[in-house]
């Protein structure tokens, strides 16, 4: 007699990265007990009835803003973890351009504290990195960090981008931490001065802010980003590629053996200049959406790996923050992490993807790039129970009046999907079932850091770091 596990999900397929076959899931003290054919699974004390559903590894979105502390009318971890939750997202990277700034360990053990007691889901906590948090980047990792994230260009919260020269230092203090920076590649000094010249020039519709921002403003920033990454060894990641003119600093820096990894988001891939006109304000987002000819280098880059991941920059504003006449005083962003499964398995089910490469892009790759796999990201025995069992033959239209952001505007509203997450597990525990949200989850999503296991740093040319060069030397004279 076998023991009894928790939970078995039976009766339905299971995805990985490499197949989708029929099977149940047995789940034991939240981790996956076994996976294998119905007749084999051990008692339970729960079963649920998968039959005809689709068993995904929960997403991991490695870029949201819940805006917690700071923006309660935007969202809070609360709020934000639900969505994920709605979402089939298990586990989420949270920014720091909170208020105050998750760039002090003061600011960050208050933001430990708020995620503790609301998420519903797994969370990691990004740290920023720029001129003045260098000093505390020891302190910031002990305090509990996924990684840290570096604004190279000016967004919500207008955290100042660091200089070249800080942003090498920063590098050459990270490196040898293994932790990875993320990067808003976008080049400051590029953008205010387009956005004052067109504001002066009386420029205030929407399709002005994509003229601030031309692709040369991302292609720039990742271009020196890699070489400071290939100079100091510091891992890095770049945030939200919009352009495939970023392919290619990002392809060639792979070729050299940078470790630098990539991501992109749904609305790279699916909106495009077109929408301005239909969306107004709405659509404002940092990076811009841009041309339609963007999208087909952008899909193509995930498909053969360029670009790693699927991430959302979840970015919640207010109906009134979207909504003003002149574009330059609109908040930029909207929400993203409830609806990028339903729209990318949209997208599989119309044939642009397998489903393979989709758990490999929002669940398996994100895993591994941040050091949780096989912990998380995978269906495996022994792995944390986090799943998503969704309906791929569900036909509905996302409603922002019915979504459990506190945002309750974007430009997906209307849109048609196929495919709706129907139960949502985090390490064994219900937090959506049935499309309902499961109270008594607030508080049970637990900080990812703990579990982190980056491989070895590799830092380089350390003989010439600002440590370095500034270290009495014992009598020497150069
Ligand atoms: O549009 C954006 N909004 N891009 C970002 O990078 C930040 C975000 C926000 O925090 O609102
Ligand atoms: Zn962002």
């Amino acid at each position: 007699m076998s023991e009894t596990v928790d939970l078995v999900i039976s009766g339905g397929t299971v995805v990985s990265p490499d197949a989708s076959y029929p099977a149940s899931v047995a789940i034991k003290n939240g981790l996956i007990h076994a996976v294998g054919a119905p007749e084999a699974m051990p008692p339970s004390r729960e079963i649920l009835d998968a039959t005809g559903l689709h068993i995904l590894p929960g997403a991991i979105d490695v870029h949201v803003h819940f805006r917690d502390p700071g923006y309660p009318q935007k969202e809070d971890f609360a709020s934000g973890t639900a969505a994920a939750a709605f979402g089939g997202v298990t586990t989420v990277f949270d920014m720091p351009n909170t208020l105050p700034t998750v760039g002090t360990p003061e600011a960050l053990a208050d933001k430990h504290r708020i995620a503790a007691g609301k998420a519903y889901v797994d969370y990691g906590l990004y740290a920023v990195l720029g001129e003045d948090s260098i000093q505390h980047v020891g302190a910031l990792i002990d305090g509990g960090i996924i990684g840290f994230k570096l604004y190279m260009g000016n967004t919500f919260g207008r955290i100042p981008s660091p200089s070249t020269g800080a942003m090498l230092e920063a590098f050459e203090v990270v490196a040898p931490t293994g932790k990875r920076i993320s990067l808003h590649a976008e080049t400051n000094s590029i953008m205010e001065r387009r956005e004052q010249r067109l504001r002066a020039a009386g420029r205030t519709e929407a399709i002005a802010h994509l003229d601030a921002r031309p692709a040369v403003v991302a292609i720039e920033a990742v271009a020196r980003a890699a070489i400071l990454s290939e100079w100091t060894g510091a891992r890095i990641h770049v945030l939200h590629i919009s352009s495939a003119a970023e392919l290619r600093p990002l392809a060639e820096a792979k070729a050299r053996g940078v470790d630098i990894t990539g991501e992109t988001c749904p609305h790279y891939l699916l909106l495009s200049e077109k929408d301005y006109q239909k969306f107004g304000g709405v659509i404002r987002v940092n990076p811009p959406v841009r041309e339609t000819a963007n999208q087909l280098p952008l899909w193509t880059a995930l498909l053969d790996g360029t670009i790693d991941i699927i991430a959302t920059d979840h970015a919640p504003h207010a109906p009134d923050e979207k909504t003003r006449a002149d574009i330059w005083t609109v908040d930029c962003g909207f929400s993203g992490v409830e609806t990028q499964m339903p729209l990318m398995l949209t997208e599989v089910d119309r044939g642009r993807a397998t489903i393979q490469d989709y758990v490999r892009w929002s669940a398996e790759k994100p895993a591994k790039i941040w050091g949780l796999y096989p912990r998380k990201g995978t269906l495996t025995v022994g792995s944390d129970a986090d799943i998503a069992i969704v309906d791929l033959n569900r036909e509905w239209t996302i409603d922002d009046a019915q979504i459990q952001s506190r945002s309750k505007i974007s430009p997906w509203h209307g849109r048609q999907a196929t495919a709706l997450p129907i139960h949502t597990i985090v390490r064994g525990r219900f937090v959506m079932k049935h499309r309902t949200l499961q109270e008594n989850a607030r508080g049970s999503g637990r900080s990812v850091h703990a579990i982190q296991t980056m491989p070895p740093a590799a830092p380089r040319n350390t003989a010439t770091t600002m440590a370095a060069i500034t270290a009495p030397r014992a009598g020497a004279v150069r």
